[in-house]
């Protein structure tokens, strides 16, 4: 499977591939490595994780032979308050090697959901390290989850997941999609300090919360809005029911119309 997926790599290619048949999750393994020193660019992928993780300690299903469970390191030289932005950019990344592979065309749910017709078609962790002395970025774990076969899932999930295969009526060839997911990886970590607002602008237009009604859920509070932007640093942009208007970067973010909300 490796080679499978090194055969649709440019003979170039500059990171390093490592491939599991079972991890407890392919983030919590590469942060160990990095925690070690392992280098910029170290990619980790297993056929199924035992205890996959999403955002806000949620769970991530990842079964053998349904999806794509992958992580890759990146060790940016820049602040923290510089890679804001990084979940989305790899949210752009993720869009476009979906799109190189098969066609479909798929949206964001801010800020990391990826959706295919008003569900969940996967998700992004993204996890940093940073030195408290200098506040640079000593490391970036970035986890990337994409349901790719199977067109029923457990009942908690089935109003809210979907996969390709439900969507585009294939099931998408593994390797060559992971190999367009390591490009364009690899493409947007060379871009992401210098080309922030023009990646900004892309994410926009892939964002489907952009104009809906949303229900912003922080510390057990439930508020209200309208989602108007996305500021470059990728926070939310709410207008709530109060009329005040707040930039949103943290919390979970229901929005009218996906996952079975109404
Ligand atoms: C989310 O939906 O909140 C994010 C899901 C991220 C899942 C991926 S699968 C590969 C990597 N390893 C993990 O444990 N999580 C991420």
């Amino acid at each position: 499977m490796k080679q499978d997926i090194l055969s649709h790599l440019p003979g170039d290619f500059p990171w390093q591939v490592q491939y599991f048949d079972l991890l407890p999750s392919t983030n919590t393994y590469l942060k160990e490595l990095a925690a070690k020193g392992a280098p910029h660019g170290l990619c980790v992928i297993a056929e199924s994780q035992s205890a996959g993780r999403g955002r806000m300690g949620r769970s991530f299903l990842s079964l053998a032979n349904r999806g794509l469970y992958l992580s890759v390191l990146l060790r940016p030289n820049c602040k923290a308050e510089e890679l804001m932005h990084l979940t989305c950019a790899v949210g752009l990344a993720v869009c476009d090697a979906i799109e190189d592979a098969t066609g479909y065309q798929a949206g964001i749910k801010w800020i990391n959901d990826l959706v295919a017709g008003n569900k969940k078609l996967g998700g992004i962790l993204t996890e940093l390290s940073v030195d408290p002395a200098t506040a640079n970025v000593d490391y970036a774990v970035i986890g990337i989850g994409i349901n790719l076969s199977g067109l029923t899932f457990p009942p908690e999930l089935e109003h809210i997941a979907t996969s390709l295969e439900a969507v585009t009526g294939n099931v998408p060839k593994r390797d060559i999609l992971t190999a367009k997911l390591l490009i364009r990886l690899e493409q947007i970590s060379r871009e992401l300090l210098q080309k922030k607002a023009a990646i900004m602008t892309r994410y926009r237009d892939l964002c489907v919360t952009l104009g809906k009604e949303i229900t912003l859920v922080r510390s057990d509070a439930c508020r209200q809005g309208t989602a108007l932007d996305i500021t470059e640093d990728g926070s939310l942009l709410v207008k709530f029911s109060d009329g005040s208007i707040q930039a949103v970067n943290s919390g979970e973010v229901s929005v009218r119309g996906l996952y079975g909300y109404l």
